[in-house]
């Protein structure tokens, strides 16, 4: 606790709005939780490094391959991007010192701080509105794109944010989380370089008999691409679940 603390005040974020509407204190949580599940969680690490490494086969070129949401880097086959392609950028709101230090051992491998949404800086003042992304999209170098374990994240704090410090109504909150999704894929699809996009598709919930208790969909009710392939990411395992319902995600790849 007193370690997550001290990360804590000596993350510097240029975002402002990774401090303000908590992701920095997400970021750290979830690193502490990767920690103690790195059974489960490896496999799901390993399947994810997996799939970036085939992508890069399906690139024509190798100039600069761009991640988004790269955080922890744990899912991120590093050493072999950085030697397969004249520029790594790992795009992320938020990233720790571990990330910070693995990434400076590549001169070619720069992290870069940016909301992939482009909408942070309204939505955190109060404003439903949600933008059309377009940073990279001039960049013709760009070979292949790889979003990340990210796409269903993008809804999850700023409808929190507006739903607790700004009274939004919980059906344009839920309009808010589409369009996140939404701008998101649309944004992918405009880059001409290959794209690969990891992503759960759905979240289940079980009890301690390992019954199933409840499904959600993480998309919002947007339909998503086709998963050319999926497997299955026991993300809280039961040790970790507060309420003794323990959670596996299904997880899929799509080119699109
Ligand atoms: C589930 S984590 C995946 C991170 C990393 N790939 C991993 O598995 O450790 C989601 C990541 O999305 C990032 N993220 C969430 N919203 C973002 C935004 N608007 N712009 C950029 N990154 C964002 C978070 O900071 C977090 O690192």
């Amino acid at each position: 606790m007193i370690f997550e603390f001290l990360q804590y005040l000596t993350t510097s974020t240029q975002i402002e709005q990774a401090k303000k509407m908590g992701y920095v204190k997400e970021a750290i949580a979830m690193s502490a939780r990767a920690e103690r599940c790195q059974q489960e969680w490896g496999s799901h690490y390993q399947q994810c490094q997996q799939v970036i490494l085939q992508a890069t086969k399906r690139a024509v070129m190798h100039r600069s391959v761009l991640i988004f949401g790269a955080g922890s880097l744990n899912d991120v086959p590093l050493e072999a991007l950085s030697n397969q392609f004249e520029k790594v950028l790992l795009v992320d709101l938020v990233f720790l010192k571990s990330a910070r230090e693995q990434a400076n051992k590549y001169s070619n491998v720069e992290l870069i701080e940016h909301d992939v949404t482009e909408s942070l800086e309204w939505i955190s003042e109060g404003q439903a509105m949600v933008q059309t992304p377009t940073a990279w999209l001039d960049d013709n170098e760009i070979d292949l794109v790889i979003s990340l374990n990210l796409i269903t994240q993008l809804p999850l704090i700023p409808v929190r944010w507006l739903l607790n410090d700004f009274n939004l109504s919980e059906d344009a909150a839920d309009i808010v989380g589409k369009q996140l999704i939404f701008a998101h894929v649309n944004y992918l699809k405009q880059f001409a370089g290959e794209v690969c996009l990891i992503a759960d598709r759905l979240d289940i919930e079980f009890d301690q008999q390992g019954h199933e208790m409840d499904r959600f969909d993480p998309w919002w009710d947007v339909e998503p691409p086709k998963a050319e392939m999926t497997w299955e990411w026991e993300v809280v395992p039961l040790r970790e679940a507060a309420s003794k319902q323990w959670q596996k995600n299904q997880v899929g790849v799509s080119f699109l």
